[in-house]
């Protein structure tokens, strides 16, 4: 029977821009999520955006629109970072959703007409910032009064949630449910808060203060407080107090992925609101360490931010996906850095992996016929190739451990170990020498495992590299990485005879100093069989052989179709002050009149040449896949003959 797994994130603040911080968590419950599916698990992930409050209300009287449209509008730097980073949530639930507010309505009600709300006045410290009440001790810790202008002094009637009764009940709870809060020193923290008398907390603002929130049904002149919205979107979601949804069979949920800054509002406030609503608790609430710039915190304050968009751009996602989730020893906090991250790539994925399988698809094309050969009935029975087959086997017990103890690192370090085993096997075996000399079982048995190998790594790599793994798997013949643990562990249950190919390094070596003219270590494509295959380091150039080109921006005046050469189009371009004259294979991909005012990219410095006798006097740059082209274009205002770096 799957046991059912349901997995959130924080929802983020919907006025941010994403940064590395939001891009981990949900990265991180991303690969928990399609490990747990690996594992025959039924999965609920959940992510969405917190959409309330004062900023959010600020940002949109900035702009002169509603709170509701400037949300319409940044909710996509969230929505779209997540299609491009492959994130596979079920969900996404947004604060001002009805499906949300109408549940925050009901649970408000419930909890004032039982008492557990209650009304009173509040004479105190209040950070305009944080937007949070706060204590005399805090303000005198922050030094003189005139050093903070943030805090002002009010007076004002607010609604209270009786969260102090609770007290006892969770202190005993978190010491009787160990694994409720981890890593352990988190929860030891939340034991330290809970030490001191809980106060009660303050649920409302009053409207004339903070207007953009969901109003509380029992008076009109109040809405609820960040926390109390946010805190509930746990449970809207999954469709609480809508009979026809499957609330029972989702919560409570297994895991709330938070970061350590918002321990306190998950650990205490939380757990004591659905104690009140009488709703069980999640059974593990994990916060996860900060990403830090160097040794600093990053923040937008400081201009350390990262840009995941940057990185994802300039290395592919799937190896930033990768760099996060190796990186960072949960829990703990972790630097990033370019450097430390092309330390990585190049160690984990060019120089094992991607060395593994480009040795394993050139072999196996040069000695097999490029196809998967067939095992042997003895295959991993002792030696080496059993010690492999254990190895492999290792690696797949340690990413189930890795995952269920959330330690999704430890469980990929197992596996690249499993592919450094698997790089070592060939080093002893020596295929390309079996090759040379005939000996062709051992060859095939020795080629089989090594394919055997990369099988099992790409449904174990597959939940933190979906993208890159799927097309590993096309190269050694299957259609799609594994989907089941368990077929994981059947030995030899690769098919015979299944098509393997070649294909670009996958993990193209990164030159960690660009300025570098040292060209990487070029081997001849002749070489003879005896030599181990090419390395990924194969094939690539160097910056100096880059810059070469010389590519530009060119604005097209005009085009026109050539007669007899139904491919070709014959356009004038703007390149600055130049014009130029290009003959391009497009004409079946674009209409002449459709690319007047296109800003194109061009390689400037092409040796003319006379195609159908008309002289072509550089080339145009397009994407193409299977029978679509698109020609790269420059968006925005730019004038031509900018040069493109
Ligand atoms: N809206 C609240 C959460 C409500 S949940 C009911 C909020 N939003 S937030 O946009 O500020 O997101 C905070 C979360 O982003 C952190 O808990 C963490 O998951 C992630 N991170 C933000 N900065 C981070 C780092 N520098 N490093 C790692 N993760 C961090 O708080």
């Amino acid at each position: 029977m799957s046991d059912s797994f349901y997995i959130t994130t924080p929802i983020y603040y919907v006025n941010d821009r994403p940064h590395i911080g939001h891009a981990y968590t949900t990265i991180l419950a991303d690969v928990l999520a399609r490990y747990h599916r690996l594992l025959g698990d039924e999965v609920f992930f959940l992510t969405g955006t917190d959409e309330h409050g004062q900023k959010v209300q600020q940002a949109a009287e900035k702009r002169s629109i509603s709170p509701q449209a400037h949300a319409d509008e940044t909710v996509h730097r969230f929505t779209e970072l997540w299609e491009k980073l492959e994130v596979t949530h079920n969900d996404f639930i947004r604060t001002t959703e009805d499906r949300h507010t109408e549940v925050v309505q009901e649970i408000l009600q419930d909890l004032y007409d039982r008492g557990e709300i209650y009304r009173a006045e509040y004479d105190g410290w209040y950070d305009v910032t944080s937007e949070t009440f706060v204590t005399e001790k805090e303000v005198e810790e922050g030094g003189p009064l005139e050093q903070q202008p943030n805090i002002i002094r009010i007076q004002e009637s607010n609604y209270f949630f009786r969260m102090s009764k609770h007290q006892e009940w969770l202190i005993q709870y978190i010491e009787d449910h160990p694994e409720f809060i981890q890593p352990d020193f988190r929860r030891n923290e939340t034991l330290g808060f809970l030490r001191k008398p809980l106060t009660d907390l303050c649920i409302s603002r009053p409207k004339s203060r903070l207007n953009w929130g969901i109003e509380l049904p029992f008076d009109s002149e109040f809405v609820t407080y960040v926390w109390f919205d946010a805190l509930v979107n746990y449970i809207s979601a999954p469709g609480y107090l809508r009979r026809s949804e499957p609330f029972d069979a989702w919560w409570p949920a297994s895991i709330h992925l938070i970061g350590k800054d918002i321990l306190t509002t998950h650990t205490v406030y939380w757990p004591t609101m659905l104690k009140a609503m009488g709703l069980p608790l999640p059974e593990m609430i994990f916060a996860h360490g900060w990403w830090l710039s160097g040794a600093a915190k990053m923040s937008k304050s400081a201009g350390n931010v990262v840009n995941p968009m940057d990185m994802i751009d300039r290395y592919g996602v799937d190896p930033f996906r990768y760099f996060l989730i190796s990186e960072m020893t949960l829990g703990q906090d972790a630097a990033f850095t370019e450097a430390l991250f092309v330390k990585r790539f190049n160690s984990d994925l060019a120089n094992d992996l991607g060395n593994l399988l480009n040795r394993a698809t050139n072999m196996v094309c040069s000695y097999c016929d490029a196809k998967v050969p067939t095992p042997p009935d003895d295959l991993y029975q002792d030696g080496e190739e059993l010690e492999l087959w254990n190895q492999c086997m290792a690696a797949v017990d340690a990413m189930e451990t890795g995952v269920r103890t959330m330690k999704p690192n430890q469980g990929l370090q197992a596996v690249l170990e499993a592919v450094r085993a698997t790089n070592r096997f060939f080093e002893l075996r020596q295929p390309w020498t079996l090759g040379k000399q005939g000996e062709t079982q051992l060859l095939e048995r020795t080629l089989y495992a090594g394919l055997e190998a990369l099988r099992i790594t790409s449904a174990l790599l597959k939940p933190v590299m979906p993208g890159c793994m799927q097309e590993l798997c096309n190269r050694i013949g299957m259609t799609e990485p594994e989907t089941r643990l368990d077929d994981l562990r059947r030995p030899a249950a690769l098919t015979a005879g299944l098509p393997v190919t070649k294909g670009r390094p996958l993990f193209p070596r990164i030159d960690p100093v660009k300025e570098t003219s040292e060209p990487p270590g070029k081997k001849s494509m002749n070489e003879t069989p005896d030599k181990e295959p090419l390395k990924e380091e194969d094939g690539l150039i160097t910056f100096d052989d880059f810059s070469k080109v010389d590519l530009r921006t060119a604005r097209i005046l005009e085009a026109e179709k050539i007669e007899g050469a139904d491919r070709l189009l014959k356009i004038s371009a703007m390149m600055g002050s130049e014009k130029r004259q290009i003959v391009a294979g497009i004409a079946q991909h674009y209409d002449p009149e459709d690319l007047a005012g296109k800003t194109v990219v061009l390689v400037a410095n092409l040796k003319p040449a006379k195609i159908r006798g008309i002289e072509s006097e550089g080339m145009l740059l397009a994407a193409s896949k299977g029978e679509s082209l698109r020609l790269v274009t420059v968006e925005g205002d730019l004038s031509s003959g900018a040069k493109i770096r």
